[in-house]
């Protein structure tokens, strides 16, 4: 257990990006009722998922990350939680394939509600309000009374996630994830996509690789992997009230977990030496996210890890690197060189989504396919020339048919961006867009398969 931490113990250090509610009465008594409800996640779990990342430390798994830039209140609906679940599935199928490795999928679902800010007042036309962040804490609508920030948001965010989770832990268990149903879900993204008939190709090669087991007596009913999915759900651990509402102390081991998620990252904002943010979560057991990017030096991502990880435990930190797509490979390399000769365990994950963003002629904030396709292949040429594991992607999805990044194998033109422009947030990869680039990331992923093969013979 960490030294001289308490669930609150980051109420000394310095918060950035937190909300000031008006009516502190309000707000205590959120947190005390939240303090009441049940942990959305099992301690167990979390372990769980730490041995299952544990293994991409090592270069035997990949780890898939994704969901929406931030979940609203007003998105909520079981097709929009089905669609992106069987994307993150489709994704891992075609990666899984591919590679030959197992894929540790995570959900940025069930609880990515709130958002940093780089302004805490936004002003349109000379009116001035404070910020949108996010739905668990204020409304998007530019409105006075829509921006006063509602600790009642956060119970509805509990619910909203407890919902979430609980459909998706159905899909997981249920038989919706079963491999035989790959073949099914391609009917709903044939014609949708030019790649519709490579990925007819590789449901079709293990839909015989089943049969072929079957007959040999493996089937979903003697193997449950065959018609189970592991699933697992993650958020910025942002809003610390909340985070520390759902701190429990797990029974089995008197250990400290964030029970609202799985795993927990850290912001590029909120990650700076002193902060509340790194204070909270280095006291909890969960598999930590820490975003780096531009402004990340060596020696401080060092005391970072000694800070959040000092036991060194494999699983435990996954660092994810956003520079964007002319930046990552001289930015990485010495994070990566410096990791290496410290020892330090690491996943390696590549956001190739918050570098690459770009505002268009008319009006909209947007990201081209082109660039986020070439910082995954930059991040994996870093990991190649320093012979490390290009462990992972963190990206923004949705299962849905938006139109809110360019390009593409159905290119989506900046004048289509009017058409679906649904986000409350940062624009996304739709549904054809990931399946493209798990394709993409499927070939990268084959060739560090077979250097390896090759240095090892
Ligand atoms: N149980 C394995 C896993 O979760 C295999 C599996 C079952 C699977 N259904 C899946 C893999 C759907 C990817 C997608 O990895
Ligand atoms: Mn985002």
């Amino acid at each position: 257990m960490a030294a001289n931490w308490t669930p609150d113990s980051w109420k000394q250090a310095e918060a950035r990006q937190m909300p000031h509610w008006p009516d502190a009465t309000a707000l205590a008594e959120v947190e005390s009722e939240l303090s009441n409800y049940p942990p959305l996640v099992f301690a167990g779990e979390a372990r769980n998922l730490k041995a299952d990342l544990a293994r991409v430390v090592s270069g035997r798994a990949f780890l898939l990350q994704g969901g929406d830039c931030a979940e609203s209140f007003a998105e909520f609906h079981p097709n929009n939680i089905r669609d992106t679940f069987r994307v993150i599935l489709q994704m891992a199928v075609v990666l899984t394939f591919a590679s030959k490795l197992p894929v540790v999928k995570v959900g940025r679902m069930a609880g990515q509600f709130a958002k940093p800010r780089s302004a805490d007042m936004e002003s349109i036309d000379g009116v001035e309000l404070p910020s949108y962040r996010g739905d668990i804490i204020n409304d998007i609508a530019f409105t006075a009374e829509g921006r006063v920030p509602d600790p009642r948001r956060m119970v509805r965010a509990y619910s909203q996630s407890a919902a979430t989770l609980n459909l998706l832990r159905a899909f997981a268990q249920g038989g919706y994830a079963n491999l035989h149903q790959v073949n099914a879900w391609t009917h709903d993204f044939m014609g949708r996509s030019p790649w519709a008939e490579q990925y007819r190709g590789i449901a079709n090669r293990i839909g015989e690789a089943l049969d072929f087991m079957a007959a040999c007596g493996i089937d979903a009913d003697s193997v449950p992997q065959l018609k189970t999915a592991s699933f697992y759900t993650s958020h910025e651990a942002l809003l610390l009230p909340y985070e520390q509402a759902l701190t429990r102390q797990d029974s089995l081991t008197g250990d400290w977990y964030d029970t609202s998620a799985h795993m927990l990252w850290i912001g590029d904002r909120t990650r700076f030496e002193g902060s509340a943010h790194v204070e909270y979560l280095r006291g909890v057991g969960n598999p930590i996210g820490m975003k780096v990017g531009p402004s990340m030096q060596p020696d401080a991502l060092l005391r970072l890890l000694d800070t959040l990880n000092p036991a060194r435990e494999a699983g435990r930190m996954t660092l994810i690197s956003r520079y964007g797509h002319d930046k990552v490979e001289a930015g990485l390399a010495p994070l990566v060189a410096a990791v290496k000769r410290e020892g330090h365990p690491v996943i390696w994950s590549c956001d190739p989504m918050h570098g690459n963003v770009i505002k268009t002629d008319n009006g909209y904030k947007t990201r081209p396919f082109e660039r986020i396709l070439s910082e995954v292949e930059g991040f994996f040429a870093v990991h190649r020339a320093m012979g490390t594991h290009a462990g992972g992607i963190h990206i923004e999805m949705t299962g849905q048919n938006v139109t809110e990044c360019t390009g593409g194998a159905v290119d989506v033109t900046q004048l289509d961006l009017a058409d679906r422009y649904h986000t409350h947030c940062d624009p996304r990869l739709n549904a054809a867009q990931s399946i493209e680039l798990a394709f993409k990331l499927a070939e990268m992923l084959n060739r560090e398969m077979q250097e390896r093969q090759k240095e090892a013979a």
